[in-house]
């Protein structure tokens, strides 16, 4: 158990979520913070990532929490709102352009802008974003899914391009884009074949924590599989 006088916090946003909820729990039940926060849409502060101000106010809440030592961010967006992934350029909508890139490029990335300053100056610190490896575009073999993988690319790009400036002022600060495998959540109900190897968000979340266990301040900036394998951009 940790026995620091100052909490040493865990906040997973996107807590409602199928992954963000696994790891909710499970970070829960590990002793490696003594103080775990779930934040998202229903909780209290409120965290939408369309809406800035309720970032800002979440943050500032979260500045009185104590040391933020790690950040999940387990939100992501595949299909609803009247929207499923593109198969062909012909489907193509700016709209669903849009709410694909708002909630997983511009929300995570406003993310960065108001959690990085809690992050301490010194010590072991991780900010983790859940990406997808169909965000990589050198892996990209099958086309489809154009605004849910440019998104994702743009997600990675954000990242990288933090963990660089986070790095100057942060030396011993992580940050970086995770791809958690293929799991049974809502996001990927829709698209389970049979075949896929797919896992349960229990095990999921136990296995992203072990990869954020290892991480050392060199793998800040980088793009990480489920088994803590770099994935190209
Ligand atoms: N499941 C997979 O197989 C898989 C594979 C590759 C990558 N990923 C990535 O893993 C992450 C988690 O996915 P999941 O499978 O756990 O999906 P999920 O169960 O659908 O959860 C998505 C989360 O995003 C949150 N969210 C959506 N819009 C939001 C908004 N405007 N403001 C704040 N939060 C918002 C949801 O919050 P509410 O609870 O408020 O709705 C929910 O917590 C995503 O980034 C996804 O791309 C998943």
């Amino acid at each position: 158990m940790v026995t620091a006088a100052v909490p040493q916090v865990a906040a997973i946003i996107g807590a409602g979520g199928g992954l963000g909820g696994a790891l909710l729990a499970a970070l829960e039940t590990s002793s490696t913070y003594n103080r775990v926060i779930g934040l998202g849409r229903h909780t209290d502060p409120p965290l939408d990532l369309l809406s800035e101000p309720s970032i800002a106010a979440a943050a500032a809440w979260l500045a009185g929490a104590g040391e933020l030592r790690l950040v999940l961010d387990a939100t992501g967006f595949l299909h609803g709102a009247g929207f499923t992934p593109e198969r062909s350029l012909r489907a193509l909508d700016p709209a669903h352009m849009a709410h694909a890139y708002a909630i997983n490029a511009i929300g995570p990335a406003l993310l960065l802008k108001h959690l990085c300053p809690l992050l301490p100056r010194q010590g072991r610190s991780v900010f983790a974003t859940l990406s997808a490896r169909v965000g990589s575009i050198g892996d990209n073999r099958l086309g489809g899914w154009h605004s849910y993988r440019a998104a994702k690319a743009a997600l990675n790009q954000f990242m990288r391009t933090a963990a660089v400036e986070v790095g100057r002022t942060h030396p011993e600060a992580i940050l970086v884009a995770l791809h958690p495998g293929t799991v049974a959540t809502p996001l990927s109900a829709p698209f389970a074949k049979s075949g896929l190897d797919i896992r349960p968000p229990g095990e999921a979340a136990t296995g992203l924590l072990a990869v954020i266990a290892d991480l050392q301040s060199k793998d800040t900036g980088g793009f990480y599989d489920q088994t803590g394998a770099t994935i190209p951009w």
